[in-house]
């Protein structure tokens, strides 16, 4: 009894016997056991929790690269749609390579790739139904038919995750790049993940490799947020942008790292008289904290498909590296539409060609039914607070004759040159607006206001609905792995 009593002895047989279950723990379940133990459950943060789950493994899913997945997750998510009115699920996809093909999403969902999971995307074309072309583009990018269906595609939706702790989706890109190349595409390549016609979207915490074309596309969605996004692809590929919101309202995009062969940031919204006949503009987006390389194009595109309109875009914190240009601009006689209330501040830029590009004359037409006396209309235009360095040329600003571009302010904006840089920094055409303490000193069209004027250019000072967005703590829990 004495010894009993005694504290110490006390703690010493806890031990003993916590020793002796972990001991026959392991005998019975091995090392996996004890791993499965140690991760009983885990947290993510999303925009809603999910009351039910399963495992990709639970529907025949093989990781071993060469099995092809595509059955089992469109059989994991038919099923896990079941819940959608009770709670939601959610498909964990465990370690491993998954080899698939294009799958449907569902609402109320959250596809959640553990860190060393790989979805790799299936270079079989059969494994990919070709979908008719977006309406407001009247005809795919690649091939004038339809295209094949993103890897992961959502349509008519609400509420979908797509997340992990940072698993990676490889798109497998080389093969359809080559087709692309020599011109053996019958139809528009895959991008990796498309979103239609939804809203109250979440891709996070995510790797993206290689994808065949574009990286991310929501597409006539709404409430959309991109966050903690790796995209990577050869700075050589073809198209292979980053992050396309297009024809989208209330999108954030954020603490993103993109290197690619395209533009990091490309926002759309529509191709000439398809794009004015479908008429929904991109409006309410956010980008912030985005490091992008992309040496043959943009930092930020607006455009060019800009057709339904692009209008009230706020980017700040962008670190740009090895780029073409900083935030680019580009449209065309037959566009239509309007860039208009564009805010960029706190821009990082080293070793560019332009820091500055618009331009009104790119050209690329759907077909040759566009409208010539569609003019774009581009105006209000704010870049703040920046400073570049190793740059070829600072600005190359080019309006449509007759049709200037409007409204133009630029200011605090320090821009070293290169020591190659071209002879004259500055060029512009049919732009209007001002600037005041940049460096070097802009051209004649946008006349310098003076250093008391380095506050000039508006930066909004309201939130955006969807920087009001809460994310929760969600848990997975093992009785689903
Ligand atoms: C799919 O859902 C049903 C419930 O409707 C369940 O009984 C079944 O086990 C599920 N299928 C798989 C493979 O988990
Ligand atoms: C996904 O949905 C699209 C559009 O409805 C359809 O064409 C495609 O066949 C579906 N994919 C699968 C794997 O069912
Ligand atoms: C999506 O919704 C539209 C409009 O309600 C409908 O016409 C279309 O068939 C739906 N597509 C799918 C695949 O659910
Ligand atoms: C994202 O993934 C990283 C790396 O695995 C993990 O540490 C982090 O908690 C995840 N973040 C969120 C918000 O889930
Ligand atoms: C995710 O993985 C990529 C590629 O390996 C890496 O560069 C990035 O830092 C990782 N992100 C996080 C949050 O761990
Ligand atoms: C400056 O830019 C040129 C390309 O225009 C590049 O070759 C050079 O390495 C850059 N220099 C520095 C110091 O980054
Ligand atoms: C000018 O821009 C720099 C960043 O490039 C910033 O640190 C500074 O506060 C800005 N100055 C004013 C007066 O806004
Ligand atoms: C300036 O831009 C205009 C229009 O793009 C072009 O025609 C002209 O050659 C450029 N001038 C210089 C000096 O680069």
């Amino acid at each position: 009894m004495e010894l009993l009593n005694n504290p110490r002895t006390t703690q010493v047989i806890a031990e003993v016997v916590l020793a002796l279950v972990l001991l026959v723990f392991l005998n019975t379940n091995g090392v996996e056991g004890l791993k499965a133990l140690a991760s009983d459950s885990f947290e993510y943060r999303a925009i809603s929790c999910r009351a039910h789950g399963a495992s990709l493994k639970d529907f025949g899913g093989v990781g071993d690269g060469i099995t092809s997945n595509t059955k089992a997750f469109q059989a994991a998510i038919d099923n896990l749609t079941q819940y959608a009115s009770d709670g939601g699920s959610q498909l964990f996809v465990p370690p491993g390579k998954w080899l698939t093909g294009s799958f449907n999403l569902t609402s109320h969902f959250t596809l959640y790739l553990h860190k060393d999971a790989v979805l790799l995307a299936s270079q079989d074309e059969n494994e990919w139904p070709v979908i008719d072309p977006l309406p407001s583009y009247g005809r795919g990018r690649d091939a004038a038919g339809g295209r094949f269906v993103s890897l992961i595609f959502g349509i008519n939706l609400t509420d979908v995750v797509i997340t992990g702790d940072n698993g990676t989706i490889d798109g497998q890109g080389a093969l359809w790049w080559e087709k692309f190349h020599k011109g053996q595409l019958k139809y528009t390549r895959p991008y990796l993940i498309e979103i239609m016609y939804s809203e109250n979207v979440q891709i996070s915490n995510l790797t993206l490799l290689n994808s065949p074309s574009w990286n991310i596309h929501p597409v006539y969605s709404s409430n959309i947020i991109v966050q903690g996004v790796t995209i990577l692809a050869p700075v050589t590929s073809p198209n292979t942008d980053g992050i396309n919101p297009d024809s989208c309202t209330n999108t954030r995009i954020e603490d993103c790292y993109i290197v690619s062969g395209d533009d990091c940031v490309a926002v759309k919204s529509g191709w000439d008289e398809y794009g004015i006949a479908y008429g929904m503009p991109t409006k309410q987006l956010v980008i912030r904290r985005l490091t992008c390389i992309s040496p043959f194009s943009a930092v930020i595109a607006l455009g060019s498909e800009m057709s339904g309109g692009i209008q009230d875009v706020r980017a700040e914190d962008i670190v740009a590296i090895n780029s073409e240009s900083g935030v680019r601009i580009k449209t065309a006689v037959g566009r239509g539409g309007f860039v208009k209330d564009i805010y960029v501040r706190g821009m990082t830029m080293k070793t560019m060609k332009w820091a500055f590009w618009m331009t009104g004359n790119y050209g690329s037409h759907a077909d040759n039914n566009y409208d010539p006396n569609a003019i774009p209309v581009i105006q209000n235009i704010n870049y703040h607070d920046m400073v570049a360095e190793n740059v070829t040329m600072a600005a190359r600003l080019e309006g449509i004759p007759g049709y200037p571009f409007t409204g133009i302010c630029i200011s605090n904006v320090t821009i070293e040159l290169a020591s190659k840089a071209k002879k004259v920094p500055w060029n512009c055409t049919d732009v209007a607006g001002i600037s005041s303490s940049v460096v070097p000193q802009p051209c004649e069209l946008l006349p310098d206001q003076g250093p008391e004027k380095r506050t000039a250019c508006n930066f909004p000072e309201d939130s955006l609905p969807i920087d009001n967005v809460q994310v929760q703590m969600c848990t997975y829990n093992r009785k689903y792995f």
